[in-house]
């Protein structure tokens, strides 16, 4: 289910869908002509350019050069590629840095990073955003009428490369008078961080600091504004930038490739001000994660959930993966198959990262289309050969949406006081998701993501797992969803915190409300570090034990009934609950059951539900949707023929119904 609020996009560049990230600043302008051809033989229609380039734009303060970009835009365009320019601001040069060394930014350590990387920046500095503010306006009035200009590119992966942003003096300045417009008074403050603990009191907000790195332990409500402050300072940031590019150039549109689970920024808030979003797939990692299919669909649907609308991928993978260590080479197949996973989870146009491989920097083994030597080889085959095939249909597509009647919430709040306290140290937020993710990505079943405060009432099931900071508005959507006929799943560690990082002590957990929406009390709980409990079904004997870990709830039934209970642990007591509550039904989960069990359990309530769970052919099987129009992917993640594709095949089927 779409936002609501939102309109029903129109492509922001009709006719562009296959593009390639391409840095003219890193080869001779004689071989620019040589790139324009092979991109156009492979079928590329627009290329992103620009991101880094701060020096060649701006050379020495104030002295813009844009010849050289006119040029490389001009050779592009002649062969029928359009451009998105990034801004800069990612790649503040040395002579900025030399003049203003306070831009570099302070960890919470007190080191300032040094010059020689990319983000060493900090964002609040004065100086800093003069400069940005400078060059992106030249940029904008130099490009606002140049015909083969389609948009802009802010920055680039916002919220990489930092850690905790920066903690110098500006920043805790600006965090100071965050925290001075969110509360009002600085006893307002002391209330909600809890500051009668240790003598952490303040007389007033300029007392209070960043939480730098401490002798022992810090505030976790402090750390959560902290992170609060983090993420709007970005959005801040990017609205800098963003109000110049509307102002100045009104026909052109604005995006941000985003980076689906990273947790620096809220990406709910930083989409509000862009036509779209974009983002970088990588289905291999930073060279160690492996591939999981069901973890690189997770990642695009996220991304599709920020705005509820279609999205961009501004970096598809193209080659190996790594920096100074390299990952596997993906396998013939692989490189098209991916790019085809992004189309139909919702993605209306690919770039792939990079046109050629670099040969000198940080990321001379990040493989692109093209080889070192940059004479096409085997991934120009096979993306020629895909672009080819794909064209057609992503005209077709663009705007159908993947429509989704599960969602699982999804919310930057969660994932960060997670950070601060997790618990169990094996914890991870994403991880929990993930694991409820896989059970229906191995069902074909298609999910958004939404965040807290959303309407639920689009969903026949809402998956909510790690409730840990609980809302009473948030409370009360639950409670109203189910009542009126709604599916919900809450997990462990519901309802354990307020708003500002307290404890919640005014009934047992999961508190009042949603003990009531529940149909349980938790009288006390086992953080089983690396233990596992065992589980079994509880109205089946027949069926297979399975295990729990990372926690265990100790349920009293309270009008709920059991449908799992340990097994030789906590007097064999309830580990999982269903309660009738008005129309609809609320599950809760005191444990995380291994991925069979779950799957054992909840698959005969997918069925009645009406989700059509899919598992027999072993595929990945997708639909975008728009109107009556339905495209239906089926895609072979498998080394091995499966289900009439061969290895990493995949097909696209028109069915409108
Ligand atoms: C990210 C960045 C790119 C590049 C690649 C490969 O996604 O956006 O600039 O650094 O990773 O490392
Ligand atoms: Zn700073």
């Amino acid at each position: 289910m779409s936002d609501p609020t939102r309109e029903t996009v129109t492509a922001p560049a009709p006719g562009l869908h296959i593009g390639v990230d391409y840095y003219p600043e890193h080869w001779p302008e004689s071989r620019w002509p040589r790139d324009a051809g092979l991109m156009a033989g492979m079928g590329v229609d627009f290329a992103r350019m620009g991101e880094f380039a701060w020096h060649r734009f701006e050379p020495r303060e104030g002295d813009y050069d844009f010849a050289w970009m006119d040029r490389a835009i001009e050779i592009l365009a002649a062969h029928g590629i359009r451009t998105i320019l990034g801004t800069p601001s990612a790649a503040p040069p040395a002579w900025l840095i030399r003049k203003h060394p306070e831009i570099l930014p302070l960890d919470s350590q007190g080191r300032r990073a040094g010059f020689g990387g990319r983000h060493h920046d900090c964002q609040s500095n004065p100086a800093y955003r003069r400069s940005i503010r400078r060059l992106v306006t030249a940029m904008a009035r130099h490009y606002r009428d140049n015909p083969h200009v389609v948009g802009w590119q802010i920055d680039n992966e916002l919220g990489n490369s930092h850690d905790d942003l920066c903690f110098c003096r500006s920043c805790v300045h600006t965090f100071q008078g965050w925290l001075e417009e969110k509360y009002g008074s600085v006893e307002a403050l002391n209330e909600a961080w809890g500051t009668a603990f240790w003598s952490q009191t303040y007389n007033s907000f300029t007392e209070i600091d960043a939480p730098r790195h401490t002798v022992a332990g810090k505030n976790p409500s402090q750390e959560l504004d902290w992170k609060r402050f983090c993420s709007d300072l970005i959005v801040d940031f990017q609205r800098l930038q963003v109000d110049i590019l509307r102002r100045e150039c009104p026909r052109h549109f604005i995006t941000h490739n985003l980076m689906s689970f990273a947790e620096k920024v809220n990406y709910y808030d930083l989409a509000r001000d862009l036509d779209f979003v974009s983002h970088d797939q990588y289905p291999s990692g930073f060279y160690l994660s492996g591939i999981d299919p069901a973890r690189s669909a997770a990642q695009l649907d996220v991304v599709r959930s920020f705005a509820g609308r279609p999205f961009w991928i501004m970096e598809q993978q193209a080659g190996a993966s790594g920096w100074g260590v390299m990952g596997r080479t993906p396998e013939p197949g692989q490189l098209a198959l991916w790019a085809t996973q992004a189309v139909a989870h919702g993605a209306d146009a690919v770039c792939f990262f990079r046109w050629r491989t670099c040969t000198v920097g940080t990321e001379q083994y990040w493989h692109g289309i093209l080889p070192h030597h940059g004479e096409p080889g085997r991934r120009y085959a096979e993306l020629a050969a895909w672009a080819r095939a794909i064209r057609p249909q992503l005209a077709e597509l663009a705007g159908s949406m993947p429509e989704a009647r599960v969602a699982i919430v999804y919310d930057y709040d969660q994932y960060w006081a997670l950070r601060i306290q997790p618990q169990n140290q094996a914890l991870r937020y994403v991880d929990e998701l993930q694991h409820w993710y896989r059970l229906f990505h191995e069902q074909n079943i298609t999910v958004d993501f939404i965040p807290e405060g959303r309407r639920l009432d689009g969903y026949c099931l809402v998956v909510a797992p790690l409730q840990y900071l609980m809302r009473p508005g948030q409370e009360r959507l639950y409670c109203d969803y189910v009542s009126g006929g709604g599916h919900l799943i809450l997990g462990y560690r519901a309802g354990v915190k307020d708003d500002s990082n307290r404890v919640r002590a005014g009934a047992p957990l999961p508190g009042a409300l949603l003990g009531g929406l529940l149909g349980l009390r938790i009288h006390d709980y086992d953080c089983l570090q690396d233990a596992a409990v065992g589980l079994r079904a509880a109205e089946d004997e027949a069926v297979p034990a399975g295990t729990g870990t990372i926690w265990a709830d100790w349920i009293e039934l309270d009008g709920a009934h059991p449908l799992l209970r340990y097994d030789g642990y906590n007097d064999d007591g309830p580990a999982a609950t269903v309660h009738e509550y008005g129309a609809g039904r609320a599950c809760y989960f005191g444990t995380r059951p291994d991925h069979a069990t779950l799957a054992r359990l909840l698959v005969p309530l997918l069925t009645e539900l009406g989700l059509a769970p899919d598992p027999a052919s072993g595929l990945e099987v997708i639909e975008r949707t728009a109107g009556t129009a339905r495209w239906r992917f089926r895609l072979n993640h498998g080394s091995a023929p499966q289900g009439g594709l061969p290895p990493y095949g995949y097909d696209i089927t028109r069915l409108d119904s």
